[in-house]
C-alpha cells in the first residue's frame, strides 16, 4: 500500500495556471474521491499524479519517494478512464495481457497467473476468448479495469469510468468498485467522478475542487454535515442545500429581499448580512405556530418514493426546494409552513464561510 503526498503543487499550460498549489494526504490503503465543477482540474489533477502530465511547481510523493520526474511506469500506477480504449483486434484475455507482454522480464507463467487472477476478481473469466465488440459496456470498462489490475499497481486512478454506462450497469458496476477495493486488500484508489451517490458511497474521504483549489476535504458525512462553506454546501447533496440570504440583527434571524422574519436565533456574535442554509430533506410541513418559514407552492414533482415541492418566499430570493417523504398532493398556489430543527440550519458569513456554534456535538469527529 501506498500513499500520495500532494505539497504545493501547481500546473500551468503555458501562460495558464489550472491548479494552484495542491496540499493534499492520501493515506495507504485509503479510497479518495475528486468531485468538482466542469473543467475545476479533476482530471488534470489525476494526469498529475500518474506522470502524464509534468507538475510546474510543488512536490508529488508517491509511496514517500519524490516522483516529480519519474515516468507513469516508475511510479506504480495503473489509469482506467471513462473510454475504455480496449484494442478491438485482440481478446479480452491479449488485452489484459498486453501491457505485461511489452515488459520483456515478465514471464508467461507470471502474466497468465496476472490476468487470470483479475478475471477472477471482476468475474470476466467466462468471456476471456471473446473479441470487445461481443461485450457489453459495463464487460468492457471491467476489462479495461482488469488491464489495470494486471499491471498490480501501487495506486489506481479511475477519471470517470462509470460515466458511459446506463443507470443500471452504474449502480451495479459501482458495486463491483467497493468490492474490488475490498479484495486489493485495501490499495490505494483515487476516482473522479460527477456522481454524487458514487462520491459518497466509495469514498473514505472526498476532495472538493473549485477552479483548481481545494474547497474542502473530508469524510462524506463530514461534507455533508458540516461544509466549510457555501460552495461545498451547495456542491454535495442533491437537491442541493437552500441558501438564504439574510441578516442577523439582536440576536434574531431576518430573510432579505424582503423575506420576513425567521423564528431562529442567530448564532452567538454574528452581525449583518449572512447566509442561512437548510437542506431540502431537512424541512417539513408544520402548523403555523412551529413554522420557520412560510411561503407558496410554485410547483411540485413527484420522483416515486420523494415528492420535490418549490415554495416561493415572498422575497426577491430564489423559490425554496423542499424534499417530502412519500407522494404529496399540494395544489399550485397553495400556503405552506415549513419546519425545520434548529440543529440542521447551517450559518454561513458574508465571505461565505461557515460560522459555526462553539457546541461540540455539530462538529464530526
Ligand atoms: N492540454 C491542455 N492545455 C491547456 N489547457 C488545458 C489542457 N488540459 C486541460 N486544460 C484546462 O485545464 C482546466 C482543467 O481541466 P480538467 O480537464 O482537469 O477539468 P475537469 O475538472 O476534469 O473537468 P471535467 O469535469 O469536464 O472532466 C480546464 O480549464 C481546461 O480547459
Ligand atoms: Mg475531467
Amino acid at each position: 500500500m501506498a500513499g500520495v503526498t500532494l505539497k504545493g503543487v501547481k500546473k500551468a499550460y503555458g501562460a495558464v495556471e489550472v491548479l494552484h498549489g495542491i496540499d493534499l494526504d492520501i493515506r495507504p490503503g485509503e479510497f479518495v474521491v475528486f468531485v468538482g465543477p466542469s473543467g475545476c482540474g479533476k482530471s488534470t489533477l489525476l494526469r498529475v499524479i500518474a506522470g502524464l502530465e509534468e507538475i510546474t511547481a510543488g512536490r508529488l510523493e508517491i509511496d514517500g519517494r519524490l516522483v516529480n520526474h519519474a515516468s507513469p511506469k516508475e511510479r506504480g500506477i495503473a489509469m482506467v478512464f471513462q473510454s475504455y480504449a480496449l484494442y478491438p483486434h485482440m481478446t479480452v484475455y491479449e488485452n489484459m495481457a498486453f501491457g505485461l507482454t511489452l515488459e520483456k522480464d515478465t514471464p508467461k507463467s507470471e502474466i497468465d497467473a496476472r490476468v487470470r487472477r483479475a478475471a477472477d476478481i471482476l468475474q470476466i473469466e467466462p468471456y476471456l476468448d471473446r473479441l470487445p465488440k461481443a461485450l457489453s459496456g459495463g464487460q468492457r470498462q471491467r476489462v479495461a479495469i482488469g488491464r489495470a489490475i494486471t499491471r498490480d499497481p501501487k495506486v489506481f486512478l479511475f477519471d470517470e469510468p462509470l460515466s458511459n454506462l446506463d443507470a443500471a450497469l452504474r449502480v451495479q458496476t459501482r458495486i463491483e468498485i467497493a468490492r474490488l477495493h475490498e479484495r486489493m486488500h485495501g490499495t490505494t484508489m483515487v476516482y473522479v467522478t460527477h456522481d454524487q451517490v458514487e462520491a459518497m458511497t466509495l469514498a473514505d474521504r472526498i476532495v472538493v475542487l473549485n477552479k483548481g483549489r481545494i474547497e474542502q476535504v473530508g469524510t462524506p458525512m463530514e461534507l455533508y454535515s458540516d461544509p466549510d462553506n457555501l460552495f461545498v454546501a451547495q456542491f454535495v447533496g442533491s437537491p442541493a442545500m437552500n441558501i438564504l440570504k439574510a441578516t442577523a440583527e439582536a440576536g434574531r434571524i431576518r430573510l432579505a429581499d424582503g423575506g420576513g422574519a425567521v423564528a431562529v436565533e442567530a448564532p452567538a456574535g454574528a452581525g449583518g448580512a449572512l447566509h442561512l442554509g437548510v437542506r431540502p430533506e431537512d424541512l417539513a410541513l408544520a402548523g403555523p405556530d412551529r413554522a420557520l418559514l412560510t411561503g407558496t407552492v410554485t410547483l411540485t414533482e413527484a420522483l416515486g418514493e420523494v415528492t420535490l415541492v418549490y415554495v416561493d418566499l415572498g422575497g426577491a430570493g430564489e423559490p425554496l426546494v423542499v424534499k417530502l417523504p412519500g407522494a404529496v398532493d399540494l395544489a399550485r398556489g397553495s400556503t405552506v409552513h415549513l419546519a425545520a430543527e434548529p440543529q440542521s440550519l447551517r450559518f454561513f458569513g458574508a465571505d461565505g464561510r461557515a460560522i459555526r456554534p462553539a457546541a461540540p456535538e455539530r462538529r464530526y469527529a
